[in-house]
This record gives structure tokens, sequence and C-alpha cells, in this order.
């Protein structure tokens, strides 16, 4: 019959569609239920075949209705098997890197002395990373052993410590300059426990009127204390860099043992964190400074070696992995 064919042709393209058809055609008033009304007026020798195609009619509508109900249903979740009564799984919080939590300690550290943060290029060109910064031409740090170069004459190159960017700061600002400059570093080494050819230095710098040998000492004491304890000394040896005049080594007292020494210190109770030094006049001048009316200090250090101190962690390629075995032990330390 006609209405057949309009209930097997009908569409719905939502559920609430579908809901419609049920009501024009098997609600108690719709269509189909209306031509059972009508039944009764069947003359008898017909009611046997009307019957028939009214129930046939009848289940062909509810089938309809039943198919498109499902088609809706079953697309709400992605499968059908899903029990969307379930309590969702929690979302899990990352962890932040060791290296960035201890940067940012560092950070945090230099910022209530004043100090603010910069950031240069990794790939940096011969002058940033050693002209200006006085390395003589024929010094071995440009060597092919040393450094990643990219291009020859003129060399574009991978730096080989965050100084490059006292040279960019420098350049373009006059002082007062007090800053911090976080940043990873590439040298050609071998990959060992120790040493990586990645890693990551905090660079210091420090260039006003008067700035003392002193001021560059009472800094790092005060920043040793506040990473590694109040019980915390520091030590310096006379050491060299191009780029500052006098320059040193730093130790802290081994925050493993306190000094009394054990197998991190090797038994000496000093372990070496970071090289320091007054910015030396040359560097000054190079980056349009006036040596005679200013003075600085600069100090540079590696995060992974003192994160390594810091967490007991004994192999440097760790940091590199992404183990999330490694990476789960810090997820309370944010
Ligand atoms: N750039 C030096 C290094 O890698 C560290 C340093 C920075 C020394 C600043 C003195 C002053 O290894």
């Amino acid at each position: 019959s006609a209405l057949q064919q309009e209930i097997e042709t009908a569409t719905a393209s939502s559920i609430d569609e579908v809901e419609a058809l049920r009501i024009k055609y098997i609600s108690k008033k719709g269509k189909v239920n209306q031509l059972f009304a009508d039944f009764k007026n069947v003359p008898n020798e017909q009611k046997k075949e009307v019957g028939k195609a009214l129930n046939e009619l009848k289940n062909c509508a509810l089938e309809k209705i039943n198919t498109l109900r499902d088609s809706f249903e079953t697309k709400g979740s992605e499968d059908a098997g899903t029990d969307l009564t379930m309590p969702g799984e929690p979302l899990k919080l990352g962890s932040r890197h060791p290296l960035s939590l201890v940067k940012n300690e560092i950070i945090s550290i230099f910022g209530r002395l004043g100090f603010t943060v910069a950031e240069g290029p990794e790939i940096e060109d011969d002058w940033h990373v050693f002209s200006a910064l006085n390395f003589p031409p024929e010094h071995p740090a440009r060597d092919m052993q040393d450094t990643f170069f990219i291009e020859k004459d003129p060399d574009v190159l991978l730096r080989t410590h965050t100084s490059s960017v006292q040279t960019r700061v420098m350049e373009h600002t006059q002082p007062p300059i007090r800053s911090i400059f976080p940043g990873r570093v590439f040298r050609n080494e071998a990959i060992s426990a120790r040493s990586h050819c990645i890693f990551h230095q905090i660079e210091g710098l420090y260039v006003d009127e008067n700035v003392s040998f002193a001021d560059l000492k009472q800094t790092l004491l005060y920043f040793s204390k506040e990473l590694f304890g109040e019980n915390t000394k520091i030590r310096l040896r006379p050491s060299y860099f191009p780029f500052t005049e006098p320059s040193a080594e730093m130790d802290v007292s081994c925050s493993i043992c306190g000094g009394k020494g054990c197998n991190v210190c090797k038994y000496t109770g000093w372990l070496e964190i970071l090289g320091c030094g007054m910015v030396d006049p040359n560097v000054l001048e190079s980056c349009k400074i006036d040596s005679q009316k200013y003075t600085g200090f600069a100090f540079g250090m590696g995060i992974e070696r003192i994160t390594m101190l810091r967490y007991g962690i004994k192999d440097i390629r760790h940091f590199f992995e992404n183990d999330i075995r490694f990476l789960k032990q810090f997820e309370s330390a944010i």
C-alpha cells in the first residue's frame, strides 16, 4: 500500500526526527493505529486478509523506527560496547623534566638577586662564540674536534657554551646588566655516562660601575647556600678562560657527605660546579662597553651535573632518553 511504501522510505537526520516518525505512524493517534480503528468497518469476508496486511504494516513500522533509532544511538559513542555511565579515567598530570626543575630553581634564586633571564640562538657564528670573547684565532676550542660546524668561511656553528649570549646582550645593552642565560650547548664529545654532546648551561653576567671580585664571590656563596643548603661552603680555585681575568673554578662542599668524603666527591669533600671570573676588558671593548667606566663578573655552570648531584642520577644519558620510568620519578616535584 501507499502507506507501507511511505514508511519504508522514511528517513530521519536526528533522534528527534525518529521520535516524530514514531508519533506520526505508531502512536495511539498515529496513521497505523488509525487503520486498526477502521478495521471494524471492513466486511467480514475480507477481515482475515486485511488483518494480516495491517499486522505486517505495523511490524514494518516498528522495525523501521527501531533501526533508525539504533543508528543514532550507536553513533553517540565510538563503540557500541562503551558503558557511558562508567566513571572516567582521571587525567594524568605530566611531570617536569628534572633539568627544567633545577633550571627553574636556579632562575628563581638569581631572580631574588635581581637577575633577569635572556636567551640567545643555538646556531651561532664565530664572533659571538669565540672572537668577541677574546679567544685567539688558534684556540683549540674552535677545533673541529670540539665544535660542530655547520658551515666554514664564514663559520656557522652550534654554540659550545652559553657565553655567546654574553656577547649578544652586551652588544645591544649598556650597563647596568644583570642577567642569566639558560640554554642548550653542543660539543663534539664521545657520549658516555659522564658526558654528552648536547647539554645545558646557565650563564650569569653582571656589569656595572664598581663591580668587584668580592661581589662575584658573595653572589656565588648566596646561590650555593640557596641551592644546596645553608651549611654549604664554597671554594674558588684559580683557572683560565679567555673571556675572564682573573678566572676561577668554584667547588661546593659535597652535599652528599657534607664534606666528610664519599665516592661522589672522590673523598675530597668538594664538587666542582662552575667556571667564573671578572669579564675581561677586551670583551667589554668588543661589545662597545667602556672598560674604563665599567667592570663585571660572569659565571657559567652545567645544569646536568648539578641535577645529577641533586637527585643522585648516575648516568647523564638518562636525561635524553625520555624513559617514562625515569621521568615519572619527578612527578610530584613540580
Ligand atoms: N663558558 C665557560 C664554559 O664552558 C664557563 C664560564 C662562563 C667561565 C663564564 C667563566 C665565565 O665552560
